[in-house]
């Protein structure tokens, strides 16, 4: 009898199991997100199988270039310290990585925009010679190889087969789900803490200065502009431009999130500036006249030394410990640890 109470008792918790739902939570007094998993159903299995793509070098031509080599959970998923990332056979990316979170609220990715979907976006690393260097078949057939991935797809999808869609969908499903809401900003806004004096006043100096580009609370408005940089003469990247062919958004780079801005250094599109407070003189005094220019900053941003300090440390409140610590997002072999730090560029 009791066994027969504890079989039924498993099967209970298995069927709970499989009907749980797997909610995603938008933050308090965030935006509704643009992408909401339609078509793409959101389960615990379907992350999980995401996760593990992500962290799994299989994905790239020799093996040695997951997702995560680039994007470091303790860098929210940036590459620590690097102004370009290594790809295949010794190669560097063409930009510098952004961090990755709250990218549901993205209508478009990459730093021109370039990409318009979430779930095409993987073709572009997968598929560069300078980033994976793999072509979609060679992945499938690696997949459809593996001791593990055959079952794993078949019992998130509900039916046999790996091709490019559900992979695609599968790490959409992990990439999408990068939520980044619990710095102390966000405990501040929600009542649960409180603004130091100086974070105040930067928070205040910020509001004045930056907030109409850095919109809160994801710290974008999604927006292409040319903040003035000159432009780098070996990439010589026209941003916005390569995609839409117009002279107008020539130097225009999407206005980056500045949440977790502590961990994802270098700075910029290219990874030019090693510390904010670069950036800041940038603003400061280093805006360089061109036709597209953000005619808001053609005179610069005056900030002083005494600015420049409050900011910083107001910049310091964005940093989401919890989020680069939260075991969900990590690397699920069991013992793997993040990729050490590499040597700077
Ligand atoms: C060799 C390094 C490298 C690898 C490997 C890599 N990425 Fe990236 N990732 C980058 C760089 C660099 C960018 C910025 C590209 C640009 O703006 O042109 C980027 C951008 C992104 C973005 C857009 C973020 C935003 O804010 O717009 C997402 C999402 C992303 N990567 C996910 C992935 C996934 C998923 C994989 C694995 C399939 C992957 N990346 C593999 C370097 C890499
Ligand atoms: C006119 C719009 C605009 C204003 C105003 C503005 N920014 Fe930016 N900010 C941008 C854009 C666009 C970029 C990306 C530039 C690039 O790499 O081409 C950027 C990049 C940054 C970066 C680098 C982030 C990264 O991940 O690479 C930091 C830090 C930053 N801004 C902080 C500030 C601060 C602090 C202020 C206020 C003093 C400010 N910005 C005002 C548009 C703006």
């Amino acid at each position: 009898m009791r066994k027969v109470a504890a079989i039924s008792l498993v099967g209970f918790c298995f069927v709970m199991w499989m009907y749980i739902p797997f909610p995603f939570l938008i933050p308090k007094g965030f935006p509704p997100p643009v992408y909401r998993f339609q078509n793409n159903h959101r389960t615990k299995e379907g992350f999980e199988l995401g996760r593990k793509l992500f962290y799994d070098g299989i994905l790239s031509k020799d093996g040695n270039f997951p997702c995560s080599s680039c994007h470091q959970q303790f860098a929210a998923f940036a590459t620590y310290e690097h102004r370009l990332s290594h790809g295949f056979n010794n190669q560097f990316s063409f930009r510098n990585s952004p961090g990755l979170f709250n990218l549901a609220w993205n209508r478009e990715l990459h730093w021109d925009g370039g990409i318009n979907h979430i779930e095409v976006q993987p073709l572009a690393p997968l598929l560069d010679p300078h980033e994976m260097s793999e072509n979609l078949d060679q992945i499938i057939g690696k997949l459809k190889k593996d001791k593990l991935y055959p079952a794993l797809f078949s019992n998130v999808f509900g039916s046999p087969g790996i091709n490019s869609q559900r992979i695609l969908r599968a790490l959409a499903q992990f990439t999408a789900s990068l939520v980044s809401a619990d710095a102390k900003y966000d405990q501040v806004k929600r009542g649960t803490a409180q603004f130091n004096q100086y974070e105040k006043t930067g928070y205040e100096i910020f509001q004045q200065k930056c907030a109409r580009c850095h919109q809160e609370p994801l710290f974008t408005d999604f927006s292409y502009r040319n903040t003035g940089m000159e432009m780098d003469s070996t990439l010589k990247d026209f941003g916005r431009m390569r995609i839409t062919g117009r002279k107008e958004d020539s130097l225009k780079f999407r206005v980056p999130s500045l949440r977790n801005v502590y961990l994802t250094f270098p700075y910029g599109h290219d990874g030019r500036f090693s510390t904010i407070s670069d950036v800041l003189e940038h603003y400061n005094s280093e805006i360089v006249e061109s036709a597209t220019l953000d005619s808001s900053i053609r005179k610069g941003i005056t900030i002083s030394e005494n600015e420049r300090f409050y900011l910083i440390t107001f910049l310091g409140t964005l940093t989401d410990s919890s989020f680069v610590k939260n075991p969900l997002f990590a690397d699920p072999r069991q013992g793997a640890t993040d990729f050490a730090p590499a040597d700077s560029h």
